[in-house]
């Protein structure tokens, strides 16, 4: 019967493809969005709530008589959502404060593989600027050097010269721009990157399909570190096999790590993986939705994610078989010139909407505002650009037609996204 009401937490393009993905579920008749975005509003109805905002979030689920809360943001999982809506009864896909330490706290998350042989590379912890400095000289670059704790996607450094070690640890351990200090030194692995996304209730895990997300800001994998440029899903590369090793020595693994430990997962558990030449290896975990891979996963799925959702938060255990579209998504952010450094806002868009879509491509708005009637961008990474196709080459070149009837000044975006899997 259709007759759910969700609430999905979040602002962002990954938002944007949970409710897309909703919509199309037989079950939900009704969704909301806290604070959600021009795009969304399409699709769901937008509550001006912050994601932050957890008791306001809480008396609106109560109000409105929600079903089911999707939390998008890791920043309404370390304020407590989960442990808060728990609390109330009131049911949420999303993990509680413990169990989040996996994405909050990287030496938790290390420490976790370490004492479960989850396969990661082997790291070292510090607070002292001298002892990292000496231990960092001491050893082969490049060095790795991760801040511990949330930092926007700037916490970590591939340092390919002594100098920029020292000066990331002076900014992680002297300096005042991230807070506490502490790093984590990591062993460099090499190989290419995937993500593995499951949803995750203890000890049962429903895998979704892999994607590959693109950090670096400019084409060839240059430039800055981002939260992601582009992603597609399947990735060629990440055989079945692969897959079932990941599953099995990776995912299924560390949720058990959790139930053992008493921080049993409920959620989306994010694998960051990598291929070594000794098979796949974690880089890290997320507690939450992968941004910008959701948008290339979920419009794949057939099944209905309502009954994932409802399975997982209500911790059924119950066996679902998802069903996946076998077609490549791939997506291609346009992001504001300067980004992820300072970019303008207020950039006037034209071309975005649903009636310039086609069969095969659409957009996911990621950063975007309404400003008298004007569609207006309103982040660093504004919108997503879809496209569908029989192989990674014809879904890149439906999103880039797509991008083709977007307008907008002072946007930039890669055009070498899904490369490494076109032959
Ligand atoms: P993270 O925020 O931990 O995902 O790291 C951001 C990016 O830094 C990753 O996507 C990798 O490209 C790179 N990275 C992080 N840790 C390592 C590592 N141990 N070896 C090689 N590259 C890494
Ligand atoms: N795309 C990586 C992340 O969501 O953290």
């Amino acid at each position: 019967m259709k007759d759910k009401k969700v609430l999905v937490v979040g602002s962002g393009g990954r938002c944007h493809a949970i409710v897309d993905a909703l919509s199309r579920s037989p079950q939900v008749a009704e969704i909301f969005c806290a604070p959600g975005n021009a795009g969304i509003a399409g699709k769901a109805t937008c509550v001006p709530v912050a994601v932050t905002d957890i008791e306001g979030l809480v008396s609106f689920a109560k109000e409105k008589g929600i079903d089911l809360t999707v939390v998008g943001p890791e920043a309404s999982l370390v304020g407590g959502i989960a442990d808060r809506f728990t609390q109330e009864g009131l049911t949420i896909f999303g993990p509680d404060r413990s169990a989040a330490r996996i994405e909050s706290s990287k030496e938790f998350a290390k420490q976790l593989m370490m004492r479960h042989s989850i396969p990661t590379g082997a790291y070292k912890v510090f607070d002292r600027f001298e002892e990292a400095r000496d231990y960092v000289l001491a050893n082969p670059l490049p060095a790795v050097i991760k801040y511990d704790g949330l930092a926007a996607g700037k916490g970590v450094v591939v340092a390919q010269s002594y100098d920029e070690a020292e000066q990331a640890l002076r900014d992680m351990l002297l300096g005042e721009c991230f807070g506490k200090g502490r790093v984590i030194v990591e062993e460099f692995l090499a190989g290419p990157e995937f993500s593995f996304m499951c949803a995750v209730s203890g000890d049962k895990v429903y895998p979704l399909a892999i994607a590959q997300d693109h950090k670096r800001a400019f084409d060839g994998d240059k430039g800055p570190n981002t939260g992601g440029m582009g992603a597609y899903s399947p990735v060629p590369f990440v055989t079945d096999e692969i897959r079932e090793r990941a599953l099995n020595e990776i995912i299924i693994p560390t949720a058990k790590a959790l139930v053992a430990e008493g921080a049993p997962f409920k959620g989306l558990l994010y694998g960051g993986l990598i291929l070594t030449e000794d098979g796949p290896k974690v880089i890290e975990f997320n507690a939450r939705f992968g941004d910008p891979e959701t948008e290339v996963v979920l419009p794949r799925l057939k099944s209905d994610i309502y009954e994932l959702f409802e399975n997982v938060a209500l911790s059924t255990g119950k066996e679902l078989d998802l069903e996946w579209s076998d077609e490549t998504v791939l997506g291609i952010v346009l992001a504001a010139e300067g980004y992820p450094g300072s970019y303008t806002k207020g950039i006037v868009i034209e071309g975005a909407g649903s009636d310039c879509d086609s069969d095969n491509s659409f957009v996911y708005q990621m950063g975007t505002s309404l400003n008298d009637g004007k569609l207006v961008s309103a982040g660093g990474r504004v919108l997503m650009a879809i496209g569908v196709g029989n192989d990674v080459a014809t879904a890149r070149r439906a999103a880039e037609e797509r991008i083709g009837r977007i307008k907008a000044d002072g946007m930039f975006h890669r055009t070498d996204i899904g490369k490494a899997a076109i032959k």
